[in-house]
């Protein structure tokens, strides 16, 4: 008898076993699967009604139990299948999570009385799994009422604090793994170890979830997709777009064709920089429209926010729709859609994700009748930061501070004329300028000047003027959704200002925004 020869498989990619977070409807689920993804592990959040059946398809190395509401006996409080426990699957619970589990699998869960919240002494025993190598004591986030006040039959307590003497428990055999505490947030200092002992130790995931491995997948995939067909990309000047964009070109080389709109609402310098990058370093094929004079048309005499974001937006599908019909046959569009957009509108549930449009083209795929290509929409921001960087997009493009789709028009509050757009964009390539000498850029999340085009009284020399003032907005945050003023040392608020009321004719006064989001948002409109 002849030998048998087994058929090739083909290697496993990171997401093909990956660490599903169950989303509880906790705060941080998202920033959950971001910390597993930081260890280098890939990992999705699923809806916490998933099926058992559906989590052993997906075949994932373990299981995360997010926090969630305030009781698991709170009316309609979300619970799962305790299927999950018995796929062999290990499970971390974490907070709710935890609670959950304990009840789950014959613990006790009970309002004790004691609440917890925020920074907590934690006693935890370091020949556990979960607390190896780390300190017997450490600080931990806590926000919890219930307690866990019995674990799950079988489970040891590896730590306890003060006041909830069961944080955290672990039960090997059937490997389940429960934490009261938060190790997801930065106030928890040894969070991520922690998280690293259930991912390596626990679950045995391999760390293979990298830029450069996804980049060698994703082209692949986008060849197999694409086939000979071409394809089109909208260029914002932002990362997203531009690192779908050449993560493309990079699969499947000319048959992408880029178009930059400049509406005229862009940054100092920003449209030279597209332009340079895209076409003379990268060798993309790149129309670039000079739109300037549309868009200001249509923006003449408009003061309402709303009323811009209407106007911008639907100018932008004609000149890009324009633009499309002169380069013939294409059949997709390039999107940089990002994981969080994906979540943002129910992409949890899975397949049918319905899926928000990119601000900047939203309304062409309905409209031009193009397949969508989504390169990126697997991936975190910061993920794509890595995949550009490792793409040698410059740090510059890179690392650059996000960019609302209307640009500069919902900077200036009021009407957009030339005369504004000029003074903001000086102001504001200043300011820049000024907060890269500190040292400071990468650290903010966003940094930025605004316009109100209103006037007030001022005296420069021997001579009144009557000006426009421009407002200082930075400030640092984690993923936009909430964000905190930027404390901007006094000196460099003292160069900003002088330089910009020296430097920029129109301007003299320069005022900070104090305001954090909530109460306020990031933009003024
Ligand atoms: P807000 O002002 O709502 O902004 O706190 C949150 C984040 O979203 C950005 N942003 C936009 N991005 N098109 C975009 O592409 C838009 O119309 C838009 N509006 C706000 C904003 O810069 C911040 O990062």
């Amino acid at each position: 008898m002849g030998e048998v020869v087994p058929l090739p498989t083909p290697e496993e990619r990171p997401e093909d076993r990956p660490v599903l977070v169950v989303d509880l409807g906790g705060q941080y689920s998202q920033l959950i699967a971001r910390r597993v993804r930081e260890c280098r592990v890939y990992s999705e959040l699923v809806p916490h009604d998933v099926s058992p059946a559906v989590v052993r398809a997906r075949r994932p190395l373990a299981l995360v139990l997010s926090g969630g509401p305030a009781s698991v006996y709170a009316e309609g409080a979300p619970k799962v299948d305790p299927g999950l426990f018995e796929l062999g699957i290990p499970v971390l619970g974490i907070c709710y999570g935890m609670q959950l589990m304990a009840l789950e699998l014959g613990g006790k869960v009970e309002p004790t009385g004691v609440s917890e919240f925020g920074r907590t002494e934690l006693q935890a025993q370091p020949d556990s799994e979960l607390f190896a190598g780390l300190p017997a004591d450490e600080v931990v986030w806590m926000s919890h009422r219930d307690s866990v006040t019995a674990a799950p039959e079988g489970a040891r307590v590896v730590a306890g604090s003060g006041s909830t003497p069961i944080a955290a428990f672990e039960e090997p055999v059937r490997r389940l793994y429960g934490v009261q505490f938060h190790p997801e947030v930065v106030h928890t200092p040894h969070g991520t170890a922690l998280l690293k002992n259930f991912l390596y130790r626990v679950a045995d995931a391999p760390p293979v979830w990298t830029a450069a491995a996804f980049i060698e997948e994703e082209t692949e995939r986008i060849r197999s997709r694409v086939g000979r067909e071409r394809l089109i990309c909208g260029l914002s000047g932002g990362v997203d777009s531009a690192v779908a964009a050449l993560l493309v070109h990079k699969a499947v080389g000319d048959q992408l064709t880029c178009v930059f709109v400049d509406h005229g609402l862009l940054r100092k310098d920003e449209a030279a920089q597209v332009v340079d990058t895209f076409g003379r370093h990268f060798h993309v094929p790149l129309v670039h429209v000079d739109a300037r004079a549309r868009f200001l048309e249509r923006l003449a005499g408009i003061e309402d926010p709303e009323q811009k974001r209407l106007r911008i937006g639907e100018e932008f599908i004609r000149v890009f729709e324009d633009e499309a019909s002169r380069l013939g046959s294409v059949r997709f569009l390039v999107q940089g859609t990002l994981y969080s957009d994906v979540i943002e509108s129910g992409g949890t549930a899975g397949v049918a994700a319905r899926i928000k449009s990119h601000h900047n083209v939203g309304g062409l795929p309905e409209r031009m009748d193009l397949d969508l290509v989504e390169p990126l929409r697997l991936l975190f921001k910061d993920e794509v930061r890595r995949v550009g960087e490792e793409l040698g997009l410059p740090d510059e493009l890179v690392w650059r501070h996000p960019f609302p789709g209307p640009g500069l028009a919902v900077r200036i509050i009021g009407e957009v004329t030339e005369e504004r757009l000029e003074i903001l964009r000086e102001a504001d390539a200043i300011l820049l300028e000024e907060v890269r000498r500190a040292g400071l850029y990468r650290e903010l999340w966003q940094c930025f000047a605004v316009l109100p085009a209103i006037r007030s009284v001022g005296v420069q020399g021997d001579e009144r003027t009557y000006a426009y003032p421009i407002v200082i907005r930075a400030v640092t945050s984690e993923d936009a959704m909430t964000a905190d003023w930027a404390r901007l040392p006094y000196d460099l608020l003292e160069a900003i200002s002088s330089r910009i009321i020296n430097e920029i004719p129109g301007v003299n006064r320069v005022a900070l925004d104090v305001t954090s989001k909530p109460p306020g948002t990031i933009e003024w409109e």
